[in-house]
């Protein structure tokens, strides 16, 4: 289609240029105008990360064709500072701490800009309601909301703009507001992710994928990818020139599949490309012959006997298991008065970062490859390209971008091997942005649990043996499973002094997506099914819950369960402060009466209510919230 020409005030300046009419306004604002503030969490109208004010109306430039905007007036977070000062909104979020990763800022902020232009004495829940359209993965919105608050009671003069000044220019720190370092430039929004990274002659790269579970390539013909107009290079494993092979704990994935898929969503081929378009029609052809081969998909399957083996040096699909042995269970569990059993299943879990997988690549003036990538792992990563490159370790340089979320879940080296190959074939930069249904189809997950819990107690709720075992979804490749296993192993007993125990945590390949590092690293699901089972325990013991919690806490001098002797135990102290705030009503579980007394109270959360949220037009006063 052909270009047009379109005119608009952006920022405060006229604009008049010949754009394609497929772009978004976003494409627009990023790409040809390099106003990067504005930023893509999910391209779909879901986020809000892309808002801005088109004719002082809130939009999500991402769903808006640029040729919507001819003549309009935009207005974008690099808009919003006063005569090159913050201005008040963004020293309110500043001072209260709101912004962590600052990805989702820039929409924010735009959003709260437009929650105090339609009502300045706007109240919490209105405010609330107003930035609904918005997601932050990172600080739990209290803060975003505390900083709409502050600004709105400065702004009308409720409050004196002092409030705005960090509380102390030298320590001490603890218990006092700190300007954390990097905010100015989060709610500016001229912080710089990688995606949104330029270099002249840069190439954009796209990546084919596997749309089976299991497959044999058979053959890979990428001539006519190379043959179109714009592309400068198309990468397959045969361009790996060292060892073929990453992962956190050992290197069993390779860069591009090599011989074989093993789930839906591994890179096969990529291509370079003068700009996106080219780049996304070139994978088109591709053409790639597979065999399929039978899958796995649950974990229980993957250790039958004469199950399909998916790594062909691994015969048993067993990742890792991690055995923890400790007394006489089976003597004492038959002993014990009460035997008491269950399954817990976690799933798996998408990390949802709000900025998606991106890096630029390109080589120094000194021919080093550099590579600028949100990563968690810079160093572990560098040594691996090192290793894949076969390039000596000085050869190759890793540059941490601005990482807008991660979790665990950018640990991996899922693409930064791609772009090097693509970088030393084309010698020229390249830049790698995945959507965000690539992020979610391409990424390691939070690895899902089978845990079979056995507990055997006396009549007075003491624990006497315990037998955990747990086998879990490690996906296609290792990743981090080998350290998740060990984790959910160690702290499988939960906090509680057991002298006889089996614990068994198994790691195992499947034809699922991998899993990888997600917060807590496999502690999160043992806990999950210890303390679902210890409430399972006291309501058939028909037992206060706390009770039987503090009858068999770990004390000082008690050995854990993996043999560590503990010097001192603070954990009765944070018990009891929890209940204490908790206003925990004592009693059986299931016999507390038809109204707990320890939901509803102030300071804890009202009981769950279904329906549509009410939306008051309330009014405040000074520092008060409605
Ligand atoms: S709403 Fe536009 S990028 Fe998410
Ligand atoms: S600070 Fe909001 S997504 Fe990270």
């Amino acid at each position: 289609m052909a270009n047009f020409d379109i005119q608009l005030t952006v920022n405060g300046r006229q604009v008049s240029q010949s754009v394609s009419p497929h772009l978004r306004l976003l494409d627009f604002l990023r790409e040809e105008l390099h106003w990067t503030g504005s930023k893509e969490g999910c391209g779909a109208g879901e986020c809000g990360s892309c808002s801005v004010f088109v004719d002082g109306v809130l939009m999500k430039s991402c769903l808006m064709p640029v040729a919507k905007a001819q003549d309009t007036i935009i207005e974008t977070i690099e808009g919003l500072e006063e005569q090159g000062k913050l201005n008040v909104l963004q020293q309110a979020f500043q001072k209260t701490g709101a912004s962590q990763c600052g990805y989702c800022i820039p929409g924010m902020m735009m959003a709260a800009t437009a929650a105090l232009r339609a009502n300045p004495h706007a109240g919490r829940e209105e405010i609330k309601e107003r930035l609904g359209g918005n997601i932050c993965r990172c600080t739990g919105y209290q803060k975003i909301f505390e900083a709409t608050e502050l600004a709105r009671d400065v702004m009308n003069g409720t409050l004196p703009d002092d409030l705005l000044k960090q509380e102390n220019d030298e320590g001490p720190f603890i218990g006092s507001n700190s300007f954390r370092i990097d905010t100015s430039s989060k709610v500016t929004g001229s912080l710089k992710y990688a995606g949104d990274m330029v270099m002249p002659q840069m190439l954009h790269m796209q990546v084919l994928r596997s749309p089976y579970p299991h497959a044999e390539i058979l053959e890979i013909n990428t001539s006519a990818a190379e043959a179109m107009a714009g592309v400068e290079a198309v990468v397959t494993c045969n361009d790996v020139p060292g060892i073929d092979g990453f992962g956190v704990f050992t290197d069993d994935q390779p860069v591009l599949a090599r011989g074989k898929v093993r789930y839906v969503g591994e890179a096969i081929a990529a291509v370079a490309a003068e700009d996106l378009v080219t780049a996304k029609e070139a994978l088109k052809k591709i053409k790639v012959r597979y065999q399929q081969l039978p899958v796995i998909t649950k974990p229980e399957d993957a250790i039958k006997t004469g199950a399909t083996v998916i790594h062909e040096d691994v015969p048993d699909n067993i990742v890792m298991h991690i055995p923890i042995r400790k007394g006489n269970v089976d003597k004492v569990m038959a002993e014990s008065d009460h035997v008491i059993e269950d399954t817990y299943y976690t799933q798996p879990v998408e990390h949802a970062y709000l900025e998606p997988e991106a890096g630029l690549a390109y080589l120094d003036a000194d021919g080093t490859l550099v590579i600028q990538s949100p990563s968690q792992n810079i160093t572990h990563h560098r040594h691996k390209l090192a290793k894949i490159l076969d390039l000596p370790i000085n050869r190759v340089r890793m540059i941490m971008s601005a990482v807008g979320g991660g979790f665990g879940g950018k640990e991996d080296m899922h693409y930064q091997g791609i772009m090097a190959l693509a970088v030393l074939k084309c010698r020229r930069p390249i830049r790698y942005v995945f959507t965000r249904e690539e992020s979610i189809i391409a990424s390691a997950k939070r690895h899902p649990f089978i845990i079979k819990y056995q507990l055997g107690l006396s009549r007075d709720g003491h624990i006497q043996a315990s037998r955990i075992h747990m086998l879990s979804d490690a996906g296609a490749y290792n990743c981090s499973s080998e350290g998740v296993m060990r984790k959910a192993a160690i702290l499988a007993a939960g906090p509680y002094a057991i002298e006889n125990l089996i614990v068994d945590a198994i790691g195992v390949y499947t034809n699922n997506t991998p899993s990888g590092a997600m917060r807590t690293f496999g502690a999160m699901q043992s806990q999950f099914a210890t303390e679902c089972h210890l409430d399972l325990c006291a309501e058939k013991l028909k037992m206060d819950p706390v009770e039987l919690r503090l009858m068999n806490f770990l004390k000082e001098g008690d050995e854990t369960h993996t043999r560590q002797k503990l010097g001192s135990v603070s954990m009765l102290e944070v018990f009891n402060s929890a209940l204490e705030l908790a206003d925990w009503e004592a009693g059986i579980s299931n016999s507390r009466g038809s109204t707990r007394s320890d939901l509803g109270n102030p300071g804890n959360r009202p009981p769950c209510t279904l329906g549509a949220r009410e939306f008051p037009q309330e009014t405040v006063s000074a520092g008060q919230s409605a």
